[in-house]
């Protein structure tokens, strides 16, 4: 078994705008319709998608979008047995998607909230085996730290939405994945200074003690920082229609990547391809490509 997510599983209803209505205004939209979602889940369908043997542990309700959620892991051939049904709704993300590509999201984590340390622990074994475990933070801060302390293999972390989970377990990131705003942030629940460039957010954050860190710039690409070492890498040009899931779609093809062998600046630029791919095409999962999907060159 290669690489084991923990993490979280959303069905995403998204409704596209002309604009972003502001507070108190009621606007018209078109869409409405329900895709597979959530970052843990976005993440696993991404390397699974390119080829990656990939198990993921978390939760669904017992309603209605629990389907929905979880068709195209099983279509990509996500290992689901870790997956538990609980007594709650599913995980659900409510997307705006303006006409220039900008979106909000609002998730009402459901189920996710269950994925906590002693829920973690009944799924212990692929935790265990898996060579890389990939964490983001929307499962319970207990569940993450305890997923980190199981695992024996490099544990990649996207902290995506920034939460407060125990130092001790953040820092067995290796890379630690973030975009500028979410460094910032870490870099401020570690007690330092969150503003600058990306070279001095990276270099913040490896001397706070991570072993690695991949800040992820949009479209102008990422920067991956290890031993003193910064290295740009570029992204293609796309026309983007819909950003939402990209940064997953870079996590999980990145990892793909780096279990395949591939250095991290390799594994960053491949993963660049896969994100500016998905923005080519609506939605999280369903704009993931697969292993034969010409991918935008360079
Ligand atoms: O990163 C995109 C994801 O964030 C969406 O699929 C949504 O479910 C939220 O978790």
């Amino acid at each position: 078994m290669s690489i084991c997510v923990v993490g979280s599983i959303n069905a995403d209803l998204t409704v596209n705008v002309e604009r972003h209505p502001v507070p108190g205004e009621t606007l018209l939209g078109g869409g409405g319709g329900i895709t597979a979602g959530g970052k843990g889940a976005n993440q696993a369908c991404a390397a699974a998608r390119l080829g990656a043997e990939v198990v993921l542990v978390g939760a669904t309700g017992c309603d209605a979008n629990s389907g929905p959620a979880t068709a195209l892991l099983d279509d990509a051939g996500v290992d689901l047995t870790h997956v538990e049904e609980v007594d709650s709704v599913t995980g659900l993300a409510v997307i705006a998607v303006s006409a220039d590509g900008e979106n909000t999201i609002i998730v009402v984590p459901g189920a996710n909230t269950e994925v906590g340390a002693d829920f973690v622990d009944r799924h212990a074994a692929p935790v265990r085996e898996a060579e890389l475990v990939l964490l983001q933070g929307e499962i319970p801060a207990d569940g993450f730290a305890r997923a980190a302390e199981l695992a024996t293999g490099r544990v990649v972390v996207n902290l995506a939405p920034v939460v407060e989970v125990p130092r001790e377990a953040l820092l067995r990131a290796d890379p630690l994945m973030a975009n500028e705003h979410e460094a910032g942030l870490i870099l401020s629940q570690l007690g330092l200074d969150g503003a600058g460039t990306p070279e001095e957010l990276a270099r913040r954050l490896l001397g706070a003690g991570f072993a690695s860190v991949v800040l992820t710039l949009g479209s102008a690409g990422a920067l991956v920082a290890q031993d003193e070492v910064f290295e740009h890498v570029a992204s293609p040009a796309v026309e983007a229609i819909d950003t939402v899931g990209a940064g997953d779609a870079f996590a999980g093809a990145f990892c793909h990547r780096v279990v395949e062998g591939d250095t991290l600046v390799e594994a960053a630029r491949f993963a660049c391809r896969v994100g500016a791919f998905s923005v080519t095409l609506p939605g999280a999962q369903p704009s993931y490509p697969s292993s034969t999907d010409p991918l935008p060159g360079m």
